[in-house]
């Protein structure tokens, strides 16, 4: 494939930079077989998921197997070689067991749980069986819909007293299967759900400012709005630099979605904080209370979902002065994390995308490769290379 020239990238750093990556991901692919890798590298390098109650090495458990998955279905995509076919069915097969065993469901991130693996075996291959699995999960996650709130609860059993009321910003992602579900089936409480949760977090978790909240509580009696809270953030007051990311591509999405003015300008809001919160190679620190100057590590993770993010309001936008900022800056932030963000030499480790960190104040995958910051830069490159390209969200 060759790509079209653009503001910060070119179409040679763009193809050189796709064909190292899609070889990652075949070594990574064969190597792991049928199992997946953890969240994060150690070391740089990716190590089976480990073993704990109930799930074997390398088992499908967790929010992020499906990126790995995810990746194999890109990689079909732009090379159409059937060894990405067959791994990305595979695994998305196992995540159709995973939904019909009911293994580690009780969490919000069942949208990107599936939305990267059995969606795409629908949409790519007319896979009946992946459909039928994506709508098991999409029932299940409306399970998590609490009345009279609206919102969807984020982690964990619906009676934890620590978890009860709370989502998080990261949940926009999570509503593309709903929306999905909605277009399969014909039923309203889909996309009514998604409307619902999406208009809570656009009034409570965007602060006056432009930054988010990483989570917020509502009260489960009344459905009030109590406060907001973080929990892989430095401060509760601050913003942590992944969710802001999450902000600028969920509320895109949504909006396109559903057509609500507000979540294109909550989009918006989240994009000029998080670009007016950068450092000079354009790629954030792991929370943006952290300026040039700082020795905190960078989190490469939330540049590559904010490229996917500012590359989709460039495409609803169309033309003007917004679609033209929203692609010179995806473009300029794509180019440094393919300089500067990426392993020299294919050997140096077996992440993508170099310098992510997953949970600094719990010290789980700092300045690590991590399978989303991974699977979102890859997806950056493909939205490149196939312009016009139907995402998976
Ligand atoms: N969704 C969890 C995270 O971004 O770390």
């Amino acid at each position: 494939m060759t790509t079209s020239p653009t503001p910060g990238t070119t179409a040679t750093a763009v193809d050189l930079a796709l064909a190292a990556a899609l070889a990652t991901v075949r070594r990574n692919s064969t190597t792991f077989g049928a199992g997946y890798p953890d969240d994060t590298t150690l070391n740089g390098r990716y190590l089976p998921r480990p073993a704990t109650a109930g799930f074997p090495l390398g088992g499908n458990r967790g929010w992020t197997t499906s990126f790995f998955n995810g990746m194999e279905w890109l990689a079909w995509e732009l090379t159409q070689e059937e060894v990405f076919r067959d791994a990305a069915l595979a695994h998305s097969a196992d995540f159709a067991r995973r939904v019909r065993a009911g293994e580690d469901l009780d969490t919000h991130d069942l949208g990107f749980l599936y939305t990267l693996s059995t969606v795409p075996a629908w949409r790519l291959l007319a896979d009946a069986d992946g459909r039928e699995a994506a709508l098991l999960a999409a029932d299940h996650l409306m399970l998590r819909l609490l009345e009279p709130a609206g919102i969807i609860q984020a982690w964990g059993d619906l009676s934890d007293p620590r978890q009860r009321g709370r989502t998080i910003v990261d949940s926009l992602m999570n509503m593309p299967l709903l929306t999905w579900a909605g277009e399969q089936t014909g039923e309203a409480r889909f996309p009514d759900a998604v409307q619902r949760h999406t208009a809570q977090l656009r009034e409570h978790i965007v602060r006056a400012d432009n930054s988010t909240f990483h989570t917020f509580y509502w009260d489960i009696e009344t459905g009030e709005a109590l406060r907001g809270a973080t929990e892989q953030g430095a401060f509760d007051d601050s913003c942590w630099a992944r969710g802001q990311a999450w902000g600028i591509y969920g509320f895109a999405l949504n909006y396109r979605a559903t057509g609500d003015p507000l979540l294109l300008d909550a989009a918006w809001r989240c994009a000029d904080y998080f670009l007016a919160h950068l450092p000079a190679d354009s790629v954030p620190f792991w929370d943006l209370v952290y300026v040039d100057g700082s020795d905190a590590p960078r989190d490469s993770s939330s540049a590559a979902i904010a490229v996917c993010g500012l590359l989709e309001l460039a495409e609803l936008e169309g033309t003007g002065e917004r679609a033209e900022r929203a692609a010179d800056a995806a473009h300029t932030m794509l180019a440094s994390l393919i300089d500067n963000y990426t392993p020299e030499r294919p050997e140096d480790s077996d992440a993508l995308l170099l310098h992510s960190v997953y949970d600094l104040p719990k010290n789980n995958g700092v300045d690590e490769g991590t399978l989303w910051g991974d699977y979102f830069y890859l997806e950056a490159l493909t939205r490149v290379a196939l312009p016009g390209r139907k995402p998976f969200w």
